[in-house]
């Protein structure tokens, strides 16, 4: 699913990626393309159309690139917008767990609006609920009330069971790893956070192995930029997972860096977390990386780990060569594109 503005330009490098890794190692992938967003709105009127699930239902995986038009971002009273697509993709796959890795490339370091010293060696993984909460309680569209007041709201609803698998989700990771946990909520405030935070109190017996804290969503977004080596394995709710990886995002120095991947109970999807960046749209300069690392992280989600491995190296061979699209390009380097990035990255799997 390639999807609206750089979509189709960093999913053309994905795929090529793909394949030439498919081919490495003996494997054969089959392809169906499907229409999301603003591009599937324009041609069949509805951001995820039925036949675009039924092919989502019926593969393995699903590679998807951006969605999202400007036609629509200033218009809060459009009917359909691109971002429906992304959501309904989300519910009806029940994707509830969205997999966000922060690692930071040591040669890229420098391009980060913090201190070095600071980043260099941030790692950790921040595991966002995607099914619930906000983005799918109850919402009451802008609209006057009986006192004749214009209003709206979001629900903020979460139950146990959503909550508990999510939770485990984030011991799973955090057990793989540095074996630290950090919920992230706002339980001094909200009662969705209070559940939250009773549930993973209940849990945590279950996991001695791992240390668990808790942070509130305001002091986790202060400490991800003071000390982000603090963190491990962070698991909170859809709207603080959406709005702390954004500002991880940040610290690597570019977004354009970071894969993800969502699963759940049916077909995993992988994804940049990154926008549609329109501005950027058929001018050959949006970065490919995340795109590509979503391939990786495509492979070792069904444990072909030496694949995952050799994408991963061949970016940051990229990079170390200063292989680079526009945006993190060392001063007077060569220009390279979306194009050129991902044909080296294809040439250096061929070589391997
Ligand atoms: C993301 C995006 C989406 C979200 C938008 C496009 C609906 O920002 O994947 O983080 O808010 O979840
Ligand atoms: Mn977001």
């Amino acid at each position: 699913m390639a999807g609206d503005g750089i979509g189709p330009e960093i999913m053309e490098q994905g795929v090529a990626v793909l394949s030439a890794v498919a081919e490495k190692f003996g494997h054969e992938v089959s392809y169906k393309e499907a229409l999301c967003g603003a591009h599937a709105i324009d041609e069949v009127g509805d951001p995820f159309p039925e036949e675009t699930f039924q092919a989502c239902e019926e593969a393995d995986a699903v590679l998807f690139a951006s969605v999202g038009d400007p036609k629509f971002d200033n218009n809060p009273s459009a009917k359909v917008r691109p971002e429906q697509g992304l959501l309904a993709m989300r519910k009806k796959l029940g994707l509830y767990a969205n997999i966000r890795p922060v690692e930071t490339f040591d040669c890229l370091v420098h391009k980060s609006p913090l201190k070095d010293e600071l980043v260099r060696g941030a790692d950790f993984v921040c595991i966002r609920e995607l099914t619930g909460g906000m983005y799918f309680g109850k919402k009451q569209e802008p609209a006057v009330n009986a006192d004749g007041v214009e209003d709206a709201l979001d629900t903020n609803y979460y139950s146990r069971p959503e909550v508990e698998r999510i939770l485990r989700v984030g011991y799973q990771y955090a057990r793989a790893r540095r074996k630290h946990l950090t919920v992230v909520d706002k339980a001094n405030v909200l009662a969705s956070s209070r559940l939250w935070r009773k549930v993973a109190q209940e849990m945590m017996g279950e996991y001695p192995d791992v240390t668990t804290d808790f942070m509130y969503v305001d002091n986790a977004a202060m400490r991800m930029i003071q000390d982000p080596r603090f963190f491990d394995v962070i698991v909170t709710e859809n709207t603080f997972g959406d709005i702390l990886t954004d500002e991880g995002s940040c610290i690597t120095g570019s977004m354009g860096l970071l894969p993800s991947a969502s699963t759940g109970s049916s077909t995993p999807v992988f994804e940049p977390i990154h926008g549609s960046w329109p501005q950027g749209k058929g001018l050959n300069i949006a970065n490919p990386l995340a795109q590509i690392l979503s391939v990786a992280m495509l492979f070792e989600y069904f444990d072909l780990k030496n694949e995952g491995k050799l994408i991963r190296e061949a970016v940051n061979a990229s990079l170390d060569q200063n292989v680079r699209t526009p945006e993190i390009q060392v001063e007077g380097g060569e220009k390279y594109g979306t194009k050129e990035v991902g044909a080296w990255i294809v040439d250096y799997i061929k070589r391997a």
